[in-house]
């Protein structure tokens, strides 16, 4: 499958005079992109006061930048209810644990759970669609955007506890069952109707896990019941695919159940905001990558969104210049900006589209840099683009090609491993990043895959790490693939309401192990492996009759096999993980290279990409790539 890459950018015509519209229009073609993202922040200026609308001006935006030949990306304003829907709905905002409202003044200032603003955002989605739906310049659609950002899903609302009962309800259909699922003989908590059932916050102590999963598991099916309104909305006027937008490092709701409503997942790439603000590397990494960003943490996310959209994903915004949102903003190296969206092409995006078109010299983002300065000189990403596009020319095809090696993802995992850490530092995330970079320092191409994946087929080498309770579908697919399956530490470690099984987990088919107890560590107290590295945060004692393949120090198994069966007890550093990674390989018959830190390749299609993610030059394959180099 091969599809033409291409770029884009976000204009906010609304930002700016009528009169500079047009020259703005001029200039996006002329500087090589194709598609334009505009209206998603617009509401208060789409409906200036309920019931009426006001489509003019982007009519004329519309026509202008059409008429300049670019194609546009129409993006649901519903991140940014006006003041007045406040009147209508003073209930619709969402609570923080502590119950206090989350107020109007920024954004994303609404309960998923509000059925109220639901239907004006139903409404808004159908007025857009029905005057846009058909218009010859709409390419994409955009529902809402970044859906979880500023930590935007959990809602401690009126709206959210009746609707939290009712999905109970529907879950458990009797109180005992629920009682029964969550252990609620525990410390007397029985409930003897769902009306009773609260949120779980302001508890004394820790609220019952179970408690806190299925809430979370709530809050997720809100987001996806409140986007499948607009996907309804829109596809009811307008046959244009249909996007969300999502953020980096955000898991409060399954993406793959959003995904699986739309036609493509786009998603915002900060390199530089992401590494200070979503990292927990040390201050050296932090440092060493201040303008160029973390080598793997973007990639990650490609790979994500590329499963998100099934293989069709955009970067909807990318980092021009220095942001405003982390706790240091440096600018980028000269070249990142390139060496960013060339990135994004080898993974596979159809378009890379810049945030945004002109630095805004008002309100929240005003040190956020754009493709212009607030005085519409071009501003330093702006030639960077200009190259990327001449550059197209060489490139202008979107492969993808399976990867040999594939990684699985799941968010209600993560929720799992956030309702019980059971140590600081035990992160779902971090730990599926630190395997992903394992295998990304190896040369590999890796496809992230969902949960519920019944097929593993074409891959040689999986990768299932922390994945709390595997679905049915997986299991059975790892029963029956050929590759060499790694999982572990802490998959299968629970029921599907979070509880420990017995017989004790992990219960894989044709592997002999059980986890009789888990520990976790200090950050200086890591256990030394017998060969090479040590298991650090999580440890779990194993007794199995398969193979021990890895020992600790004190002589206890950490990995143990069967056939193609691995099994890993315990957390590992990256020298550890190396080791289980190459054997690995070796096993499948999967060619790894020992590329120098600073080196990440990708390939796509025939074509295979070099980046040097480092300050300085490196020498790789007998060419030295300079900082921000790539290579193909
Ligand atoms: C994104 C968001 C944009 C803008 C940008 C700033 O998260 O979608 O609207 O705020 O960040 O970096």
């Amino acid at each position: 499958m091969t599809r033409k890459r291409a770029l884009g950018t976000c204009y906010y015509p609304e930002h700016w005079p009528e009169e500079i519209w047009a020259e703005d229009a001029r200039r996006m073609a002329g500087l090589g992109l194709t598609w334009v993202r505009i209206g998603e922040f617009a509401w208060s200026r789409l409906e200036p006061e309920p019931g009426r609308f006001d489509w003019g001006w982007m009519d004329r935006a519309f026509d202008m930048l059409t008429g300049a030949g670019l194609k546009v990306v129409l993006g649901t304003p519903t991140a940014t209810p006006p003041r007045w829907m406040l009147d209508r709905h003073p209930d619709m905002l969402a609570l923080d644990a502590e119950g206090r409202p989350r107020g109007f003044g920024s954004r994303r200032h609404y309960c998923f759970s509000h059925d109220g603003y639901r239907a004006e955002a139903i409404r808004i989605t159908a007025a857009l669609a029905e005057r846009y739906g058909r218009h010859p310049g709409l390419g994409v659609w955009q529902t809402d955007n970044e859906y979880a950002c500023h930590d935007t899903v959990l809602s401690y609302s009126d709206a959210a506890r009746h609707a939290f009962r009712d999905w109970l309800a529907q879950r458990y259909q009797s109180v005992d069952a629920l009682n029964r699922a969550w252990g609620n003989v525990f410390w007397s908590m029985e409930y003897d109707s769902f009306d009773q059932v609260d949120l779980p916050n302001l508890t004394v102590t820790e609220p019952n896990p179970s408690h806190a999963l299925d809430f979370r598991r709530f809050a997720s099916d809100q987001v996806a019941r409140f986007n499948a309104g607009q996907v309804a909305a829109i596809r009811a006027r307008s046959d244009a695919p249909i996007s969300h937008n999502y953020m980096g490092r955000t898991l409060d709701f399954d993406h793959f159940a959003l995904g699986a409503q739309m036609e493509i997942a786009t998603w915002d790439s900060y390199p530089l905001g992401f590494l200070e603000d979503r990292l927990e590397d040390p201050e050296e990494h932090k440092r060493r990558y201040a303008r160029q960003g973390d080598p793997d943490f973007q990639a990650l996310h490609h790979d994500l969104y590329r499963a998100v959209g099934h293989g069709r994903w955009w970067v909807m915004e990318q980092q021009p210049g220095p942001v405003n949102w982390a706790p240091y903003n440096p600018a980028p190296l000269p070249g990142m900006v390139r060496f960013w969206t060339w990135e994004a092409f080898a993974h596979g995006a159809e378009v890379v589209s810049y945030f945004r078109w002109r630095q805004a010299p008002f309100a929240q983002e005003q040190y956020h840099a754009g493709l212009l300065r607030p005085d519409s000189a071009a501003a330093p990403a702006f030639a960077e683009v200009e190259q990327v596009a001449a550059e197209l020319a060489q490139l202008p095809e979107a492969e993808e090609t399976p990867a040999p090696v594939a990684l699985v993802f799941d968010y209600a995992s993560a929720w799992a491993w956030t309702v019980q850490p059971q140590g600081r530092g035990c992160d779902y995330f971090r730990l599926v990043f630190e395997v992903y970079r394992g295998l990304r320092k190896l040369g590999l191409s890796v496809d992230l895959l969902p949960p519920d994946t019944g097929d593993l087929g074409g891959y040689r080498l999986v990768l299932i790490p922390g994945l709390v309770a595997p679905p049915a579908a997986l299991i059975d697919a790892i029963t029956r693939t050929e590759a060499q399956v790694i999982l572990g530490p802490r998959t299968g470690a629970k029921t599907a309401s979070l509880s420990i099984p017995v017989p004790l987990p992990p219960a894989i088919p044709g592997l002999d192990v059980t986890v009789s107890r888990v520990e976790t560590l200090r950050p200086d107290m890591p256990v030394p492996m017998a060969q090479v590295g040590e298991v650090t945060h999580w440890r779990e004692d194993l007794e199995t009759g398969a193979t021990v393949l890895d020992k600790d120090a004190h002589g206890r198994p950490v990995t143990v096999g069967a056939g193609n069966l691995t099994y890993l007890g315990g957390w590992p550093d990256p020298r550890f993980l190396r080791h289980i990674l190459l054997r690995a390989c070796a096993e499948a018959g999967v060619a790894t290279t020992d590329l120098p830190p600073d080196i990440r390749v990708r390939q796509n299609g025939s074509t295979r990409f070099v980046f040097n993610h480092g300050p300085d030059p490196v020498a790789f394959e007998g060419r030295v790539l300079p900082p921000a180099g790539v290579a193909w």
